[in-house]
C-alpha cells in the first residue's frame, strides 16, 4: 500500500469541503483513459498543440537554438510523446544537435516511449529519466552543461492552482541559466461551451477517468465506494477561467476505507472536488511569467487560437 496515497485520501475525505488529488488519476487504467480522452473530438487541447508543432517546427527550432548550439530537449511528463515526435523528427532531419531527455515518474510510460523512438529514429540520442521533475533537473545540472530547452506541454500547468503554479515555475527557474529556455503549453480562454464539452464528453470517458480514482481507492485501500452513487459534474467559470470537476454523492451514504480503518459520511448531493484545469488569457500568462521570474520571448498559436505554447527565458 502507498502510505502517501492513503494519507492524502484520509485528509481529503475528512476535509470540508471534501477533495481528492488529481495526481492520483494516473494509475495504469487512468493512463489508458487519459489516452482515450486525448483522442476525443471534444478534447481539442492535444490536437491544438499538435497543430502548433506541425506548423511552426522550424520557428521553434530557431528559438530553441538561434546559434545552432547543441541542446538538451528535456520533456517533463513526456507521456506517449505523440506531439513531441513531430519536433524530434524535424530536428533530426535538420541535423540539429540535441539529446532528448524525457522525464516521467511512470517507468511503464517511459519504456514504451523509448522503444517507439529508438525504433523509429535510430540516430536519436535519448536519455530517459525515471524520476521526479526537480530531482531529475538537479542531477542533470551536476553532469551536463549543454543549453537546456525544457518542455512542459499539454496545459499540465493548468492542473495547479495559481500559487502552486508560481511555486513550481520559480523552482524550475532556480534550476535554469539565462541561456536556457522553457516552453509551456497553456489552454486559452474561449467559448465556454467548447471548454465545458472538453470535460463532459458524450461517451463519458472523462466521467470514467474521474470515477477511476474511486476504483483505485477500492482496489488499493480496500474501499467500498459504489461508483453508481457518484455523478461526474464538470463546471467552467468564464470569469476566473477555472474548469473544476466534482464527483457528487447522489444520496446520503457511508463509505468504509479498510486500509484507513475509517468510515466517511457523504450527505446527499455533497460534492468532492476532483480537479482544476485552469484556462488562461494572454495577460494571465504574462502575470504568471513575471511572478515566477521569467519573461516571454514568443507565443506560438494554433490556427483556431485555442491554445498557446509560450516560450520563456529567465528575466
Ligand atoms: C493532464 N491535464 C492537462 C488534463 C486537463 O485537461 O486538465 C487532465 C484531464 N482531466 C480531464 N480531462 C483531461
Amino acid at each position: 500500500m502507498d502510505k502517501q496515497f492513503a494519507e492524502d485520501v484520509r485528509k481529503g475525505l475528512s476535509a470540508e469541503p471534501k477533495y481528492l488529488h488529481s495526481k492520483y488519476f494516473y494509475n495504469e487504467n487512468g493512463d489508458r483513459l487519459f489516452q482515450k480522452i486525448m483522442e476525443l473530438d471534444e478534447y481539442y487541447l492535444t490536437n491544438s498543440e499538435y497543430d502548433i508543432f506541425e506548423n511552426q517546427k522550424s520557428e521553434l527550432l530557431e528559438y530553441f537554438s538561434p546559434d545552432g548550439r547543441r541542446f538538451d530537449l528535456i520533456e517533463l511528463g513526456a507521456g506517449d510523446g505523440y506531439k513531441t515526435i513531430v519536433l524530434i523528427s524535424y530536428f533530426l532531419q535538420k541535423q540539429a544537435e540535441f539529446t532528448y531527455i524525457p522525464v516521467d515518474i511512470s517507468r511503464n510510460v517511459l519504456k514504451k516511449l523509448s522503444n517507439t523512438l529508438t525504433g523509429n529514429f535510430p540516430s536519436l540520442e535519448i536519455h530517459p529519466v525515471n524520476d521526479e521533475y526537480f530531482h531529475a533537473l538537479e542531477e542533470l545540472n551536476k553532469v551536463d552543461f549543454d543549453r537546456k530547452v525544457i518542455l512542459f506541454l499539454g496545459s499540465n500547468i493548468g492542473n495547479f492552482r495559481e500559487d502552486q503554479a508560481i511555486l513550481f515555475l520559480s523552482h524550475l527557474a532556480a534550476d535554469m541559466t539565462h541561456d536556457d529556455r522553457l516552453l509551456i503549453g497553456f489552454d486559452l480562454k474561449k467559448d465556454p461551451d467548447i471548454i465545458l464539452n472538453a470535460y463532459n464528453d458524450r461517451e463519458g470517458v472523462t466521467r470514467d477517468f474521474n470515477l477511476n480514482l474511486l476504483t483505485r481507492i477500492n482496489e488499493e485501500l480496500d474501499g467500498d465506494f459504489d461508483l453508481t452513487l457518484f455523478k461526474h459534474y464538470p463546471t467552467y467559470n468564464p470569469q476566473t477561467g477555472e474548469t473544476v470537476s466534482y464527483l457528487v454523492s447522489m444520496k446520503d451514504q457511508h463509505v468504509r476505507i479498510g486500509a484507513l480503518d475509517e468510515i466517511f459520511h457523504f450527505n446527499e448531493w455533497e460534492p468532492v472536488f476532483m480537479e482544476v484545469s485552469q484556462k488562461y488569457s494572454l495577460p494571465d500568462i504574462e502575470r504568471l511569467a513575471v511572478n515566477s521570474g521569467f519573461s516571454i520571448e514568443m507565443n506560438f498559436f494554433d490556427k483556431r487560437e485555442f491554445f498557446t505554447d509560450s516560450l520563456w527565458v529567465l528575466k
